[in-house]
């Protein structure tokens, strides 16, 4: 998908997305912990969470893998495309007592008003959100001026025989579930004007990618 897709091209990825996380939702833990495990590396969760002050937004929370992780002064809201994914969320919530509010939303056109969260968290989300360009859009108007943006998600690798086996995995995951392997999240943020303050790469053919950025205006 190209940069700003067009509405009707959003919806009709939304689609997609919503049936597939509808059926993989229940053995969503177990797949994304034996990658954590093997590939991406199993700190990058709570390095995000322990960025977050204040109002802070969860943007594709899935199953709430997350929410453990988050201090408990923080003030916690987070929105999913998937009924099927946010309903194991709720459930791990109440299961660990974490107050917090989620809701079913798109994370193009998020439900909030301009500059109301001094943080913005995203993992492992802008390789399956159909438009990230827009969505990475949608995070800084939420944020307020001098809040962070907080983002964990595997990308291209610098390698190129990775690279290469990237390519064909997406080939097939994209248009199973419309996963990309390929995306670059820094570019959709440098694009919006950001000031990145933290970047590293991690894991095997840097296949991870973590990063803070400032909205500064
Ligand atoms: C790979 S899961 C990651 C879940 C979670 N962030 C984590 O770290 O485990 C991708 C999530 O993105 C959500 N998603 C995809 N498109 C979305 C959209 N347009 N708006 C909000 N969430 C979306 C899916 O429903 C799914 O829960």
């Amino acid at each position: 998908m190209t940069r700003t897709s067009r509405a009707s091209d959003v919806a009709l990825s939304n689609d997609k997305r919503r049936r597939a996380w509808a059926k993989r939702a229940p053995k969503y833990d177990r797949s994304i912990g034996f990658f954590e495990r093997r590939v991406f590396g199993t700190d990058s969760r709570a390095w995000a969470c322990a960025h977050a002050k204040g109002e802070t937004l969860e943007v594709a929370v899935g199953t709430g893998l997350n929410l453990p992780l988050y201090d408990a002064d923080v003030r916690l809201t987070a929105i999913d495309l998937s009924p099927q994914m946010l309903q194991i969320a709720k459930q791990r919530a109440d299961e660990i007592d974490r107050a917090a509010d989620l809701q079913e939303a798109d994370a193009h056109q998020l439900p909030f008003v301009d500059a109301s969260f001094d943080t913005v968290v995203c993992t492992y989300s802008l390789c399956n959100i159909p438009d990230p360009h827009r969505a990475v859009g949608e995070m800084k108007r939420v944020l307020r001026p001098g809040g962070q943006l907080v983002l964990v998600d595997h990308i291209r690798s610098s390698v190129k025989p990775v690279l290469w086996l990237q390519k064909l995995i997406e080939f097939f995951s994209m248009r199973s579930e419309g996963e990309h392997m390929t995306r670059r999240p820094l570019e959709e943020v440098e694009a919006h004007g950001f000031t990145v303050t933290q970047r590293e790469r991690l894991g095997p053919g840097a296949v991870v990618e973590r990063l803070v950025a400032e909205r500064n205006s």
